[in-house]
């Protein structure tokens, strides 16, 4: 069975640190022999979504960006989450498509139901954006999916790339290397129809 990959980050920024972290990892993935079906890279800013809104939703209904969001989340197998840190947090722009995303269409099932995710944080700074994580990974495991245990945080990110936006530094590639075969191994088990024997009752 062949992985489908949903890469996204909370910063859309154009010299993201995080988008090029994301980039490395999508490059990752596609280098490491898994038979992948297809990779998809959302922009989140490019859902233009407003922020969350109850009156809104009740008044217009789910907005384009977030029912595209839906879609993209169902067609894929597998995540790839980015995000900076902001004073400790990940940021608003991936908890707001997150949040719009978790609102409920009547007869459709979550889209997040069964999904296997790996987190990612960059930062210019000295903790690389780890304290941001702890919160993602709740947020998804609170929606139900799977969170590899494993994860990269990078700091000192703003010199942490070469110019073809690869990492620099031996032991951080092989921490993406990891981080992605984590993804891609759990992935495959998570899809991989059940060989253990249904329990009988007595
Ligand atoms: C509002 C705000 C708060 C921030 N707080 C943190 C922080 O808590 N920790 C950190 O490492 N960097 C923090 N930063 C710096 C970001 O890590 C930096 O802007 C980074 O480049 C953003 O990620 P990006 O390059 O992917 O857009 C903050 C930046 C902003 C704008």
């Amino acid at each position: 069975m062949s992985l489908k990959l949903l890469a996204f980050s909370g910063s859309s920024r154009k010299d993201s640190v995080n988008g090029k972290l994301l980039a490395a990892a999508v490059r990752g993935v596609r280098a490491s022999g898994a038979e992948v079906a297809g990779i998809t890279q959302l922009d989140l800013r490019a859902l233009a979504l407003p922020i969350y809104d109850g009156d809104l939703e009740d008044s217009a209904g789910l907005p384009a960006g977030c029912l595209a969001l839906k879609e993209a989340l169902r067609e894929h197998d597998a995540l790839l989450v980015a995000s900076p840190e902001y004073n400790g947090f990940f940021s608003p722009l991936l908890k707001n498509a997150i949040d719009w995303a978790s609102r409920p269409q009547e007869g459709v099932p979550s889209p997040f139901n069964g999904k296997v995710a790996a987190l990612l944080a960059a930062s210019p700074g000295a903790l690389g954006g780890i304290r941001g994580l702890p919160a993602i990974r709740l947020l998804l495991s609170n929606l139900g999916v799977l969170v590899v245990p494993g994860q990269m945080s990078l700091p000192n990110a703003l010199g942490a790339f070469d110019d073809a936006g690869q990492l620099v530094n031996a032991p951080q590639r092989e921490m993406l290397g990891r981080v992605i075969d984590e993804l891609l191994a759990t992935s495959a088990g998570n899809r991989a129809p059940s060989t253990a024997p249904r329990s009988v009752s007595r």
